[in-house]
């Protein structure tokens, strides 16, 4: 009874918060342009270039290795012709998104850039395994996989000292940060995530990714790849997620994307020097 109090409480608390000092504002308006079918490419460009922190954000990207290109890109009518709208859509979406992982989480066993990395590299590998199971939309998967974990940044905002407690229990009793905000909070980031994403209106099938993360039903493909995607973050050590231990693998995601079937010892391979590509930018 007192844990379902708490939690209405604590949920209370996270949608009454108009104004966090990370950046959603931001990040929401660009995913709504973004979603829009009416936005074109030479809208987008202009969007970029109004904010110049984001427009060289999003210009050192594209001269990064990941996005493999010839020669130096200096301009973003040039990357948008070279990349093309749906890439740079995913660049500017990550370069908002670094945006709001840059705060300090005063404590030394949390550091938010380490989470940053942990979602690019979900997302990363999230868009690696559309590939090779067959799910065609890619870029969803890297959305979904870029912002699965952002209710953990809402739940440091919004409550620091609680958040501190759930990194604290999940250091010293070696147990998943979700585990022990469920213990602590009786709400989880996927839940407050979930609602998050939904106030950014972005589709059901990444807000399904983003609240059901940590235990996916056989119902959504995206979820599952998603679900694995952030196994297979941790087990690489890409990025930190706030605790270190490595969740077991959903049944449902495991057999939904018939992974049995597949050399892990390869796949890994493969993900490592997709990872190197999309980490030489960071
Ligand atoms: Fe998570
Ligand atoms: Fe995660």
């Amino acid at each position: 009874m007192q844990q379902n109090k708490m939690r209405d409480d604590i949920w209370q608390r996270l949608q009454s918060v108009k104004n966090l000092q990370t950046q959603p504002a931001m990040v929401a308006k660009i995913t709504q342009m973004l979603q829009n079918p009416a936005t074109n490419a030479s809208e987008l460009g202009e969007f970029i270039k109004s904010d110049p922190m984001l427009a060289s954000t999003v210009l050192r990207l594209v001269n990064s290795a990941f996005y493999g290109l010839p020669g130096r890109v200096g301009s973003i009518n040039h990357a948008l012709v070279l990349l093309g709208f749906s890439t740079v859509k995913n660049i500017v979406l990550s370069a908002s998104m670094l945006e709001m992982f840059k705060v300090d989480t005063g404590s030394s066993k949390f550091c938010a850039t380490e989470l940053y990395k942990h979602s690019l590299a979900c997302g990363v590998i999230a868009q690696y395994l559309a590939q090779t199971t067959g799910y065609e939309q890619k870029e969803e998967c890297f959305v979904a996989g870029l912002v699965h974990d952002i209710g953990k940044m809402i739940i440091l905002q919004v409550l620091p000292e609680e958040f501190k407690h759930v990194i604290e229990c999940a250091d010293k009793t070696k147990i998943l940060f979700y585990d022990s905000e469920r213990k602590l909070l009786s709400v989880s980031h996927q839940e407050v995530g979930g609602m998050l994403v939904e106030q950014w209106h972005l589709p059901p099938q990444i807000q399904d990714a983003v609240s059901s993360h940590h235990n996916p039903s056989p119902d959504s493909k995206l979820t599952a790849i998603v679900h694995c995607a952030d196994v297979f973050a941790r087990v690489l050590g890409y990025g930190n997620g706030g605790d270190d231990k490595i969740p077991e693998i959903s049944d449902i995601a495991w057999n939904m994307l018939k992974l049995g079937n597949v050399n892990l010892a390869n796949m890994f391979d493969d993900i490592e020097k997709e990872w190197q590509k999309a980490n030489a930018y960071f």
